[in-house]
């Protein structure tokens, strides 16, 4: 069975092309896969790297323009959808404005081609705060809308480093089945649940295999000699705020002193969130070497291939691999979508909202989760794609 795909915001493509890596066989041999159709972004560069990788046969099928100007009802017959809506006004960091904001209504967008196209699945993603904007009813006014379009939806926050990823990204991926196939998807299970002995380092993926040279998109920063003396004080794992650094090294900001500012990665860790934008600063920085990442160690980091080719200057491609879905993420995902589809079984684990999400859509409200002791409660600092721009002067 093949699911011809239509995506909204498809960005670079780590959505899609972990679509077309993934393919379930039945008992009887068939075939399930999804075969991309068409696709809109706003962004030129963007929607060539998409053409380039996903569908150079069929460029014409990325419509570059504003989703609010799209015909949505001309749009070919889809089986499949997928949608990263933007995330900026749902990000921790920086003003939360959800609903209220430039960005947080296009969600609507996704519904519209729901409720026309009514695709047998889609896949929809957006940063973990989504679920606290607008006192959390921006989420559940979105679980609903979605709902509401006739599907059955399973919402979970990936942590992606848990799937044996090399980077410690938190998304929330809404799985919707068109309600008349009569079931509902489950989560595929995290092998490495609270296991971070098993989590693979960034250090692993950018060194093996090595990156030559006059590979594809990479590019070396000409730092400041300034930076390049902090980031050679910084220690693997620290930031431009350790107590070690000498005072004429040192920073001078004011406000908020974010956990990523010439962040070095960790020898052994899962590399922190790759981001899309961002100033100087929050470029992410090798645990070797005093520099910023290149683009293809960052597109390591989001499981891209090293034959993906992103078109556009350095900055463009920075804010193009930092919005992409991990391809190995969507992988896993859309994998166990297919299987679903195949009859074939996969080990699952419960959604994050699984016992209240019937509340929270009868409600409208989020539902009151039981007290746990020994924890306590604190708003977490979370790396959107699109970071806030900081006011940091120097590369
Ligand atoms: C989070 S990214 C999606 C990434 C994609 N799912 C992937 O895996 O590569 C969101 C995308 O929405 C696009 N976008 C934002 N506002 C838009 C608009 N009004 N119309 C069309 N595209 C828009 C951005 O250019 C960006 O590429």
């Amino acid at each position: 069975m093949i699911f011809k795909k239509g995506e909204l915001f498809c960005g670079p493509g780590g959505l899609s092309l972990g679509a077309k890596l993934a393919e379930a066989v039945n008992e009887d041999g068939e075939v399930f896969r999804v075969e991309h159709e068409w696709a809109n972004d706003y962004h030129e560069e963007t929607c060539d790297t998409f053409r380039l990788n996903i569908c150079p046969d069929k460029p014409e099928s990325v419509i570059c323009g504003d989703v609010r100007k799209l015909d949505i009802k001309s749009l070919p017959p889809i089986d499949a959808f997928a949608f990263g809506f933007p995330c900026n006004d749902y990000s921790i960091v920086g003003e939360t404005k959800g609903l209220e904001g430039e960005y947080g209504p296009l969600y609507t967008y996704g519904i519209k081609v729901l409720k026309h196209h009514q695709p047998k699945f889609f896949i929809a993603e957006n940063v973990g705060g989504l679920e606290s904007a607008n006192e959390g009813k921006a989420f559940i006014q979105i679980l609903k809308a979605m709902e509401d379009a006739g599907y059955n939806i399973t919402p979970h926050l990936y942590k992606f480093e848990e799937y044996s990823l090399p980077q410690a990204r938190h998304r929330i991926i809404i799985v919707g089945i068109r309600k008349d196939l009569g079931w509902k998807f489950q989560v595929p299970k995290a092998p490495y649940k609270n296991q971070p002995e098993k989590w693979t380092s960034a250090k692993s993926v950018i060194e093996n295999p090595p990156i030559s040279e006059n590979a594809l998109n990479h590019e070396f920063t000409n730092h400041a000699q300034k930076v390049v003396d902090m980031l050679t004080i910084i220690r693997p794992g620290d930031n431009a705020w350790a107590d070690y650094i000498p005072e004429e090294l040192r920073l001078k900001v004011k406000g908020a002193k974010m956990s990523n500012i010439y962040k070095r990665l960790d020898l052994k860790s899962p590399a922190y969130t790759v981001t899309g934008s961002g100033g100087g600063g929050t470029h992410m920085y090798h645990y070797a070497e005093p520099r910023a990442l290149t683009n293809r160690e960052r597109a390591r980091l989001q499981t891209f291939p090293d034959w993906y080719e992103f078109v556009g200057k350095k900055e463009s491609v920075r804010r193009q691999i930092g919005m992409a879905v991990p391809v190995d993420g969507a992988k896993i995902i859309i994998q166990a979508i297919l299987d679903s589809f195949a009859g074939n079984e996969y080990k699952t684990e419960p959604s994050k909202w699984e016992d209240e999400l019937a509340e929270m859509l009868e409600t409208g409200k989020k539902a009151k989760k039981k007290k746990r002791t020994g924890t306590t409660k604190k708003k977490k600092e979370e790396a959107p794609e699109n970071q806030t721009e900081l006011e940091l002067p120097i590369q």
